[in-house]
């Protein structure tokens, strides 16, 4: 939360299965044009949160399965459990705070005599959450039943919360809880430096309360489950600031950025067809996220084999620049740029992406950037991380790429290169 000087321009919180996360697109398109889009214009000076139902642990199984970015803060376990920035620092008092009124053992032994409640898995009982699976048909009724019981146990109607998501999943937090109470919890934190603008997204139950939070604008994406559009037609129908967007998952996302006029709806992925992108973007993140894209359809025959392309980007690199490989080899930029003018199509009909993530970037003098980023490679099944630092010289075409320099990241095999790129 402190990584911004300033208000955050946007505070964009979204829900990951169905809403980020596309289960259905293996390539998972809408997910890396949002990604691209966010490090180009976003980063720098707004915020990412995602909120999900996953458990920390189920919530990290995602990060490896899909190119999910870094969010600034990670809401998990329906609002239950909060962590902050890279290093997933956790919210001791929000969490404290949920034990009042809080009797977990009376959940458990009350729900443990409902034969149509199927226990999830143990990773996703958190201390704050008691979690099932329940036919749909039987769902409305079995919390009808279980809020009697309960009540007849002392567990006031206030003070549990029970929320029906996808309908399939039935999950008991305390009334403090939940997604919608995490997000206000924030918004409190933020003192003075409240989000100028916050756009929070959702597909399915345990989203409805991100949607009430005061001041919000939201998006259902296209594919949101029922529970969702039946909740939002009861309760917000004539919410001007809410849409229930024509695109699936994030690129329904990325409708509602333009829709509401949050910022820039183009991702580069989308506009980048040949290298002329403009230069009248003089910030380091749209720099870096257009030169690894460019690389990326190159490699992948999706641009003209040209000389201009080639000689296009060699004019963006200082002819005495230097890269150092993550391998610890130190080559001549224009080496690098060499080999990849030969790569031209070697990825054409192949798995290949590349994605950069948090991007940030610092300037150190009047005219020079130094910018550190996480740049992703996934090819065929392998994927591969490479902690980046670059040297930009700000000339009034544009920025001069001086110095690059990486190192793998844990967990990034340390196979020999295919060819000497960046
Ligand atoms: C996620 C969680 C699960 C929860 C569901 C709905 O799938 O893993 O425990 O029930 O979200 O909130
Ligand atoms: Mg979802």
């Amino acid at each position: 939360m402190d990584r911004l000087d300033n208000a955050a321009r946007v505070m964009l919180v979204s829900d990951l299965d169905y809403t980020m996360v596309d289960h259905n697109d293996s390539e998972n398109n809408a997910l890396l044009r949002f990604n691209a889009l966010w490090e180009a214009y976003f980063r720098h000076d707004s915020l990412l949160v995602f909120s999900t139902g996953r458990s920390p642990i189920s919530y990290k199984e995602l990060r490896n399965e899909k190119p999910l970015l870094t969010p600034d803060i990670t809401v998990m376990s329906v609002g239950t459990e909060i962590a902050y920035g890279d290093s997933f620092v956790p919210d001791v008092d929000w969490e404290q705070s949920l034990n009042h009124k809080w009797d977990r053992k009376i959940v458990t032994e009350e729900t443990d005599k409902f034969s149509e409640l199927v226990l999830q898995s143990e990773t996703e009982q958190r201390p704050h959450k008691v979690s099932f699976f329940v036919d749909k048909a039987k769902a409305s009724k079995v919390i009808e039943v279980l809020e009697a019981r309960l009540v007849e146990r002392g567990v006031k109607f206030s003070d549990i919360k029970i929320i029906y998501s996808g309908g399939v999943a039935l999950d008991v937090l305390p009334r403090g809880a939940g997604k919608g109470q995490a997000l206000s919890y924030l918004t409190n934190k933020f003192d003075g430096k409240t989000p100028r603008n916050t756009l929070v997204c959702g597909d399915s139950g345990n989203d409805a309360e991100l949607f009430s939070v005061p001041g919000v604008y939201g998006v259902m994406v296209s594919n949101a489950q029922e529970e969702l559009l039946q909740w939002h037609a009861l309760n917000l129908k004539n919410n001007q600031n809410i849409l229930h967007s024509s695109e699936r998952c994030a690129a329904g996302i990325i409708q509602a950025i333009g829709h509401f006029d949050l910022g820039p709806c183009i991702s580069p992925r989308d506009k980048m067809d040949s290298l002329e992108y403009s230069k009248q973007n003089m910030n380091p993140g749209f720099e870096v996220v257009n030169m690894y894209l460019a690389c990326e359809k190159w490699q992948r025959g999706e641009v003209d084999k040209s000389e201009k392309f080639i000689q296009n980007l060699k004019s963006n690199f200082l002819s005495s620049g230097v890269f150092v490989h993550a391998s610890g080899v130190e080559k001549p930029l224009y080496d690098c740029l060499d080999a990849l003018e030969k790569s031209y199509g070697h990825m054409q009909g192949r798995r290949f992406t590349v994605w950069v993530d948090r991007v940030s970037s610092a300037q150190i003098g009047s005219d020079t950037w130094l910018v550190k980023f996480d740049k992703w490679e996934l090819s065929g099944k392998e994927c591969r991380c490479c902690l980046t630092t670059v040297l930009l010289n700000l000339k009034p075409k544009g920025f001069t790429w001086m110095h690059v320099h990486q190192t793998w990241m844990n967990g990034s095999t340390l196979e020999t290169e295919r060819v000497w790129l960046f």
